[in-house]
């Protein structure tokens, strides 16, 4: 008779992270999945249902402990990602540390936590990124938990352009605002692909990884070189417009630019990636894609994607 497979149950199963490691850890055949999600009746919910995940309800907001905790039982390892959070108000801090707390109280032996830098320490309190900052305490949290750990960092999204900074038509031009300097090359990766087989290689692997922060990349690049490509790829004529100054931001984002904290916010993230790198220097930026060469580049993301510019919902149930 062969032993069943171990579970990881995964924390915010519906988000992009999310779904990228439901499916690489169900089609991996080695690990049965639990999905934790707010509505179980949603599309995407029902979608990971299909795919053989077995779906649990747990809202990822404070005071869901037992839920949590229910979720977490009998996993042997837990992927945990915490909500897009507007600054103002923000308990991800609390979120993400609470949700270790049920892991590791319910017995889970290995917690995969996405991260993100400590932009108040690194840039001495310079920059304003709270939702990098809460992270990054998160993980120093999770340190001090009786649980082996491992800790991923996704690039930016490429996903921010089609969900979150979508570019408008003007005339037969497609203004693309990007929250970087024309010429500033960044790390950027497609979350809904590479997420997974990052994290199935942790779980697969565990001590190996044990303590690390692995950075996720797909692309380095400019949003100059993601303008062209964009053009060459879909012979649609376009061109970059700055969404990385304030006046930038407010000219051209003005539904961002509006709420005055998420602004600061926003700007606090870009400057702190120019001023510093989005990554720590000692990150191994060529990590993910020696686990996954098939990582997709910005080229390749808009040549699967087929995407030409159109505003983008992943989230829709
Ligand atoms: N955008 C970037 O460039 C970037 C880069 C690196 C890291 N990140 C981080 O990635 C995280 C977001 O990941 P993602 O984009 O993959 O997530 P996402 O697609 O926006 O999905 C968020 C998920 O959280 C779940 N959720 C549970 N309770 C929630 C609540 N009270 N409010 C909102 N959502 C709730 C929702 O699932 P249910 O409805 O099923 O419960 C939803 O599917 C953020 O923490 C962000 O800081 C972003």
């Amino acid at each position: 008779m062969t032993s069943p497979k171990p579970i990881i149950a995964v924390a915010g199963s519906t988000s992009k992270q999310g779904r990228s490691v439901v499916r690489a850890l169900l089609g991996s055949g080695l690990f049965q999945v639990r999905a934790l999600t707010r509505s179980p009746s949603s599309r995407q919910a029902q979608h990971l249902a299909r795919m053989g995940a077995e779906i649990i309800v747990a809202p990822l907001e404070l005071g869901h402990d037992d839920q949590w905790l229910a979720a977490f039982a009998g996993a042997a390892g837990a992927f945990l990602v915490t909500p897009p959070t507007p600054p103002k108000h923000s308990r991800e801090y609390e979120l993400g540390c609470r949700l270790a707390d049920a892991a590791a109280q319910a017995g889970v032996r290995h917690l995969v936590f996405s991260t993100l830098e400590n932009v108040e320490d690194i840039s001495g309190g310079r920059q304003f990124a709270p939702h990098f900052t809460d992270k990054a305490r998160v993980a120093d949290y999770i340190r001090t938990l009786p649980v082996t750990h491992t800790f991923v960092i996704l690039s930016f999204f490429y996903t921010n352009l089609l969900e979150y900074y979508t570019p408008r038509m003007m005339g037969d031009t497609l203004l693309l605002p990007i929250y970087l300097p024309e010429e500033f090359r960044a790390p950027f990766v497609d979350p809904l692909t590479a997420t997974g087989p990052a994290v199935l290689e942790i779980f697969s692997n565990p001590e190996r990884y044990q303590g690390e922060t692995l950075a996720v990349v797909g692309d380095v690049i400019s949003p100059r070189e993601m303008v062209e490509t964009f053009q060459e790829v879909t012979g649609i004529k376009a061109e970059y417009r700055d969404a990385f100054t304030r006046e930038g931001m407010l000219r051209n984002l003005p539904e961002i630019a509006n709420d005055e904290l998420h602004l600061r916010e926003v700007l606090g993230m870009v400057n702190y990636a120019v001023d510093y790198g989005y990554f720590k220097p000692e990150r191994d930026l060529e990590w993910s894609r020696s686990i996954a060469p098939d990582t997709l580049t910005w080229e390749q993301f808009l040549l699967t994607t087929g995407w030409r510019g159109e505003r983008t919902s992943f989230n829709d149930s």
